[in-house]
């Protein structure tokens, strides 16, 4: 059976929040022994909204130290920046011209994204999910470990992939998305109606993967709760539903089983302050590894360089095969 390639990617634009972290890189960790494992920090992607340049930068690298942190291995898997890779540019030019607008103007995210914009939306920002969906096409890529969020794109990476196909011949690898059971949707501490998200500010929106213990307290100790005292999921109740969330995620417990274990809870005290435990405890290990790596920024850069130089061969064969397939180049 041909061995499995697992790709995704994170945007480098603000501090990596428990959402990030359960959603998709815990699982990308997890797996690193199973597959082929090619992880990317999407630059080009984070150029859809405006950005400072030097703080981007800045963010490049200190998203690639959390995720090496994090227990990203460079001996099982490549970890590179989007932009040291030309072919992603290129193939997006060509799956453009096999989507269409309807489709794209079908993307929630778009949708919602360009409703936050201030002033003029990027023409960048509409066409994002095909800039995606060329990162996933490079490199045969038969699995897709995400959060919820980004379902619907890859479902449209697997439309794109499908009408190229169908219409020049077998190029793309169609991939699958990977959901995690638990932690597929993080909402926000502060609100939990919103995703958690790097882009919201506020000390008390999100836990960050770097936060200290006192910051993961008082973040957690302040989420906004829901009348009454029930410690049970329930859609009309979501801010304990949310830590239940998050405790079934972070123990790899079910939801089910996360409401058992605090069925003699009395409120949302007692929940709270156990996850608070759980939360530092699991998130100790990359804390204290980040600190050993953020002082030795040319080895994580000299990593970048590698494991771009690595995949660089994999990206340009598969352009090239699309181009033919195209009928130019
Ligand atoms: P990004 O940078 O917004 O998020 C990175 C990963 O974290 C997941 N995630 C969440 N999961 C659970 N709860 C949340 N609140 C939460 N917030 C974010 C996301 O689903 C994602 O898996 N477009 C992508 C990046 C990308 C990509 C790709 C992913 C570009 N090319 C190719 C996979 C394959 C994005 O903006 O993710």
């Amino acid at each position: 059976m041909a061995r499995s390639v697992v790709f995704s990617g994170i945007q480098p634009t603000g501090a990596i929040h428990i959402g990030n972290y359960f959603g998709a890189i815990k699982q990308w960790v997890a797996g690193q022994d199973d597959a082929e494992n090619i992880f990317c920090l999407v630059d080009m992607h984070a150029l859809t909204v405006p950005q400072e340049p030097d703080v981007l930068r800045g963010q490049i690298l200190e998203t690639a130290m959390v995720l090496f942190a994090a227990g990203i291995d460079p001996a099982k898997s490549r970890l590179f920046v989007q932009s040291h890779v030309r072919e992603h540019g290129e193939l997006t030019w060509y799956l453009s011209c096999v989507a269409s607008m309807g489709q794209l103007q079908r993307m929630t995210q778009f949708k919602e994204k360009s409703e936050a914009q201030r002033g003029e939306v990027r023409a960048g920002l509409f066409t994002y999910p095909v800039l995606m969906a060329a990162d996933i096409l490079l490199y045969r890529t038969t699995h897709v470990p995400v959060g919820e969020d980004q379902k619907q794109h890859v479902e449209l990476t697997r439309d794109l992939a499908q009408r190229f196909n169908a219409s020049f011949g077998d190029v793309f690898v169609i991939p699958e998305p990977a959901i995690p059971k638990a932690g597929a949707r993080i909402m926000g501490l502060d609100d939990p109606t919103k995703k958690m998200s790097k882009s919201v500010p506020g000390s008390y929106h999100a836990i960050r993967v770097l936060d200290t213990p006192e910051q993961i307290k008082k973040t957690v100790m302040s989420a906004q709760t829901d009348s009454g005292r029930d410690v049970r999921a329930d859609p009309a109740r979501p801010g304990i539903t949310n830590l239940l969330g998050i405790y079934a995620a972070a123990t790899g417990a079910s939801l089910e089983a996360a409401e058992t274990h605090f069925a003699d809870a009395r409120g949302y005290g007692d929940v709270k302050k156990e996850l608070v435990e759980i939360l530092v405890e699991t998130l100790r290990p990359l804390r204290e590894r980040y600190a050993e790596l953020s002082s030795d920024p040319t080895t994580v850069r000299e990593l970048l360089q590698q494991g771009a130089d690595a995949v660089r061969p994999i990206a340009s064969e598969t352009v090239d095969r699309a181009k033919h397939a195209m009928g130019v180049g």
